[in-house]
């Protein structure tokens, strides 16, 4: 949930972490802090409210000199958003500091225990444990300090420490929250993310599950040795360009995404998708009944969208769970099913926590991410790359689509798998070739949108609806709305609108209504109708070429024609828009909206 940092090497450490912090910002962005650390200057720690990016001015009158540090930038979970809360956070002699992202869930105890022994704690937090546990530990070497220290905790951390007292040095360590170290041109960086080492290095080695390492100016140890590897993509990527927001960014990047995310994965001819990740377990697959999809936030409606998918195509029975649910009911998963998890970070607690569950099981674990070497990739027995770049944008776009795209990619090779034809293969595989074109096509109606959030932007209220493939769409697209604009907004299944939420409905109650030219379309079309009849105002997303609905609704925005199956990649385009563009015209905060972080770490 929080970004963290660490720089060792011969360039001042300052710029490099804050434009680390900056980069990192949308794990959380609640307020922020670093501690530098030079030999002749001594320790400089500075904490702040606020967000690091508004935070220029107050940087840029800084001078602070120092070779290594640490940097934090905040998603607040125990403890209000104060500057004690903020991290690093020391210990009583102010000389060991610790950067946290994770939850210390036995900390109280610990926190008593310390207490008795002498420490005094001065912020509410879970991680300044940690600082005052090390403290406890140390003896002039900060590795065994930390090893100790860790060896006491419950719960989840990634830590990036510093101690005045063994300098030239900064120890890191994992446990269920992610951590690469970054190995440059003398020097080495320690993050949560790639997106804060990228601008240095995209040499990487990622921290395994409960490794320590250590990085002094000249080197970098951890328990296991192991390759480097490349990031495969640029420091471009994370940073916005010519766009205002990330999001804008990624709303228009979306046709390279699901080209990147479709290349060399489809085998027209054969009617066939090639998923390398899967090749392990071809033979399992064959064999399975059922599959229990489990995801949260957005991925949980890509999830809905692929129990379509998969039921219509592959015919396998899907089920589709809240990861965060998924772990607490009696659950009839057992060796016949294979368990899909999607996350576009791959570092979602609660998915993670229903993985594992599974796993204990025995089920046949695959996932759906797109974050390479991310917990989620290492811990599902096999899985798909979404390859559709860096996501920063708080409010999942790009992801969404691109997890559809591979969505239906496994649908496919699933069902070619059993009964699918050669021949709906084909168009599946044919169809999905063009998407790219047609996502490119779905984005001309930026101006058109643009103007409607205009007149949306002051709805209090406002109802998205869909069926069967575009139920999930409308869900999907209330979300949207909801978490940029601050606008209530459900997203319904059309059929069910008579069985209460049409009570909601007054004169100019707004409804957008996603009813492209598919199977149900006549179904929607009534739906739509008793809408009218009680004077909703409807904003419809619609096929081209279909000129009855603009008899009918009060506005229309056209999409290309697609498979019915693949309707939701396209539909979702307009949606995304709107809710970019009403929470523009509010003045909403888009990249980081309140109260939101990119990666929900914590259950
Ligand atoms: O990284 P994940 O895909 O696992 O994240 C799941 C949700 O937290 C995420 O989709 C969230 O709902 C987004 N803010 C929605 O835009």
């Amino acid at each position: 949930m929080c970004g963290i940092i660490g720089y060792i090497g011969k360039q001042e450490a300052f710029p490099v972490l804050i434009s680390g912090l900056k980069r990192m910002e949308y794990r959380g962005y609640d307020s922020f802090g670093f501690c530098i650390h030079d030999n002749e200057n001594g320790t400089t720690t500075f904490k702040k409210v606020g967000k690091i990016s508004a935070a220029d001015q107050v940087l840029g009158d800084m001078k602070v000199s120092g070779n290594m540090g640490h940097a934090h930038t905040r998603w607040a979970t125990h403890g209000g958003v104060t500057e004690a809360n903020a991290h690093p956070h020391l210990d009583c002699k102010g000389s060991i500091s610790v950067v946290h992202n994770g939850i210390v869930e036995n900390y109280k105890e610990l926190k008593k225990e310390l207490e008795a022994e002498g420490h005094t704690f001065i912020s509410q937090t879970d991680t300044e444990v940690l600082a005052h546990l090390i403290e406890k530990f140390f003896d002039g070497n900060l590795e065994q300090a930390v090893k100790k220290a860790v060896g006491r905790v419950r719960g989840t951390y990634g830590i990036v420490v510093l101690s005045k007292d063994d300098p030239n040095k900064i120890v890191a360590a994992r446990s269920g929250s992610p951590l690469l170290i970054g190995i440059g041109e003398d020097e080495y960086l320690v993050a949560s993310d790639p997106a804060a080492v990228v601008a240095n290095t995209k040499k990487v080695v990622y921290l395994n599950e409960g490794e320590i390492a250590t990085l002094t100016p000249d080197n970098y140890s951890i328990y296991t040795e192991r390759e480097p590897q490349e990031i495969d993509w640029n420091v471009e990527d994370v940073e916005m360009g010519k766009y205002p927001h990330f999001m804008l960014k990624e709303i228009m990047e979306q046709p390279e995404s699901l080209r990147n995310s479709l290349r060399g994965r489809l085998v027209p001819d054969e009617g066939k998708a090639k998923l390398g990740g899967l090749m392990p377990i071809e033979e399992r697959l064959r064999d399975i009944e059922r599959i229990y999809v489990i995801a949260c936030g957005t991925a949980r409606y890509a999830a809905l969208t692929a129990e379509y998918m998969l039921e219509e195509y592959a015919g396998i029975t899907a089920k589709v769970d809240a990861a965060s649910e998924f772990r607490y009911r009696k659950s009839t998963i057992d060796r016949n099913c294979a368990m899909l998890a999607i996350s576009q970070s791959g570092e979602t607690a609660d998915t993670l926590a229903a993985i594992r569950e599974a796993k204990s099981k025995g089920v046949l674990t695959i996932g759906v991410t797109n974050a390479v070497e991310s917990s989620q990739a290492r811990e599902t027995d096999a899985g798909v790359y979404n390859h559709a770049g860096p996501e920063i944008g708080v409010a999942s776009t790009k992801a969404f689509t691109s997890q559809l795209a591979v969505l239906a990619l496994l649908s496919l090779y699933l069902g070619r798998q059993r009964q699918l034809s050669l021949v709906m293969g084909q168009r599946i595989a044919n169809e999905l070739i063009r998407i790219p074109d047609l996502v490119q096509k779905a984005l001309e109606c930026e101006p058109q949108v643009r103007e409607l959030a205009a007149k949306y932007k002051d709805c209090g209220n406002m109802l998205f609806m869909g069926r069967k493939y575009n139920y999930p769409t409308a869900m999907e697209g209330a979300l949207k709305m909801k978490e940029l604009s601050y606008i209530h907004a459900e997203g319904l299944a059309s059929g069910e609108l008579k069985h209460g939420p049409l009570a909601l409905v007054e004169d100019g109650f707004p409804v957008v209504a996603i009813c492209p030219s598919d199977s149900v379309y006549e179904k929607n079309v009534s739906n739509i109708m008793e809408l009218k009849a009680r004077r909703a105002r409807i904003l419809a997303v619609a096929t081209e070429g279909n000129e009855d609905i603009a008899g009918i609704a009060d506005e229309v925005i056209y999409i290309p024609k697609t498979l019915e199956m693949l309707t939701p990649i396209v539909a979702v385009v307009p949606l995304q828009l709107l809710a970019y563009h009403v929470a523009l015209a509010r003045g909403c905060d888009i990249d980081k909206p309140r109260n939101l972080a990119k990666s929900v770490t914590v259950e």
